[in-house]
């Protein structure tokens, strides 16, 4: 007995052994095939599970200090490098040939890696929780709910915004408008999903509302953590989380089981539209023309609101911490404005209006210095290649092992002096006008590329648009009432991590 375990214990051995020399000739022909040169390793003392750059991550997201420590990594390592985290290879970079290649040229060889694991218990199954065939059918369920006549229902913003305006002090008293942007755009994502607002910008305390804003926000707040954890999330428990997870679910199947309702009896009729209030749009109605399953209708809902309602709201938070900063602006930007005598404007006049498109669309800060993604991966779901960032000076392809990630910066890449200039960090508008040749192609990336690019995109930019227009044409200017420099408040998204606190100036 004891020498078959002998034997048995030779063979599992020899067998492991084999497999490794295997894979390692394998890897070799691969790399030597494609001309991959090892990338620049930051130093770890060891590499097998990366606890101590983990907890150099959470320090420093805890201090506020991640993206400044990215870009310093970034000024030492070259703009590719690889480390370990939680027991996996990140392997970092900046380089605009390597994201389009990730997103793009080689779309199929990445995948969301645990995106779903962390992600999953609050978003369920969606459009950004999936990949391959099920995104497919998500990604073809959600875009065609972006046609022109959906993003133009501004008559719904207006509603949110008046009420915005109605809690914006106007006796010279600071306010933190980050605060209310946030309140604002979920008010606004909730009545365009769900087709009722949960109106926290008026809800009262202890509504059923106002928890789901509250819970909401509690379990999108852990997500970050989440996915840095990568595989050994399974093990940390969090109570708040599950909890927070279990009320928005709650909240959300309630609405899409009522909607459910109304299309069934709708349907006994023959026409889901004839439920008796057809007039505004609503995309959990557009979506039960394509589904009836409330789980799916759940987690597509939640999957939409995650994706749309902060990324708006850390838009209009930056560009009014810039505006605030710099009355110059706001002076040219009001001129503008001022053209349409007080008039609300509609999807084409905000169109026309050229130094708002300038300001929000190419040359708003908010997008290049503070991009709301800042940064974002992809895991590797087969041996791939890099085409820069292997060798000495970083321009040789590298090698991606199946199961790693490729994690790029738009933060550290939209600030890349060789690209943008020497002033690379500072908000210049003009350094976007044709004359001066700036085109950063897959460098300037706010919305992600290739096949998964933002469905919201005009969107956010029309609401971001409207919202900063009705603010300028109900207020004369703006007092900056914070003296401290821009902080990072990083979640699944940026934000100004002191707020946005100012006092409004009335007309
Ligand atoms: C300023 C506002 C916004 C910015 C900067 C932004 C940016 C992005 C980025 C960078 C991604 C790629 C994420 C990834 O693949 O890892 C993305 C995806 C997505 N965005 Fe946006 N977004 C904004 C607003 C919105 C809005 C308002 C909506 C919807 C109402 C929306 C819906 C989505 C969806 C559904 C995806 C996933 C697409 C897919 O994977 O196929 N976004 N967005």
């Amino acid at each position: 007995m004891g020498d078959k375990i002998y034997i048995f214990t030779i063979l599992l051995a020899v067998l492991f052994l084999g497999r490794q020399v295997i894979s390692y000739i394998n890897e070799a022909h691969f790399k030597r095939k494609h001309g991959c040169k090892p990338e620049a390793k930051i130093p770890q003392w060891e590499r097998f599970v990366g606890y101590h750059f983990f907890k150099s991550l959470t320090e420093e997201s805890r201090s506020r200090k991640h993206l400044k420590a990215t870009e310093w990594r970034y000024a030492t390592y070259g703009s590719t490098w690889s480390v370990v985290v939680a027991g996996r290879r990140f392997i970092n970079t900046i380089e605009p040939e390597n994201v389009k290649s990730v997103l793009s040229v080689n779309f199929k060889e990445y995948s969301l890696g645990g995106r779903l694991v962390a992600f999953g218990p609050l978003l369920g199954e969606g459009i950004f929780t999936t990949d391959g065939a099920q995104w497919e059918h998500s990604r073809s369920l959600v875009r065609p709910n972006f046609n022109r006549s959906q993003v133009a229902d501004l008559d719904t913003f207006e509603t949110h915004i008046q009420k915005l305006i109605t809690k914006i002090p106007t006796d010279g008293s600071t306010v933190d408008l980050q605060t209310l942007f946030f309140q604002l755009t979920l008010d606004s994502a909730t009545q365009f999903l769900f087709g009722e607002s949960v109106s926290s910008l008026t809800s009262t305390e202890g509504s059923v509302q106002e928890q789901f804003g509250k819970m909401f926000d509690l379990a999108q707040g852990r997500l970050l953590r989440r996915i840095r954890l990568s595989k050994l999330v399974r093990f940390f428990k969090d109570k708040d989380f599950d909890v927070a997870c279990k009320v928005c679910h709650e909240f959300v199947d309630n609405i899409v089981n009522k909607a459910l309702e109304k299309a069934n009896l709708a349907d006994s009729e023959k026409s889901i539209d004839a439920t008796g209030e057809p007039e505004r749009y609503v995309f959990l109605t557009e979506m039960l023309k394509a589904t009836r399953d409330p789980r799916q209708l759940r987690d597509e809902l939640l999957n939409m609101l995650l994706a749309g309602r902060d990324t708006t709201a850390s838009l209009l938070g930056h560009t009014f911490h810039v505006l605030a900063r710099r009355p110059d602006i706001w002076d040219k930007l009001k001129a503008e404005i001022d053209e349409l005598h007080g008039q609300r404007p509609d999807y084409d006049t905000l169109r026309d209006l050229k130094y708002l498109k300038n300001l929000i669309n190419e040359c708003n800060p908010a997008l290049r210095l503070y991009p709301v993604v800042a940064v974002n991966a992809r895991f590797a779901v087969k041996d791939t290649v890099l085409p820069r960032g292997g060798g000495p000076n970083g321009t040789s392809p590298a090698f991606v092992p199946k199961g790693s990630l490729v994690v790029y910066s738009t933060y550290v890449m939209h600030r890349r002096k060789d690209i943008y200039g020497a002033d690379a960090e500072e908000f210049r508008p003009e350094r976007w006008e044709p004359e001066e040749g700036l085109r950063p192609g897959w460098a300037y990336l706010p919305f992600n590329g290739g096949p998964r690019i933002c469905v919201g995109q005009q969107f956010a930019l029309t609401e971001a648009a409207y919202t900063i227009v009705r603010m300028v044409q109900h207020f004369a200017g703006m007092e900056n009432r914070d003296p401290t420099a821009w902080a990072e408040g990083m979640a699944v998204t940026l934000s100004s991590g002191n707020g946005v606190k100012v006092a409004m100036v009335p007309r």
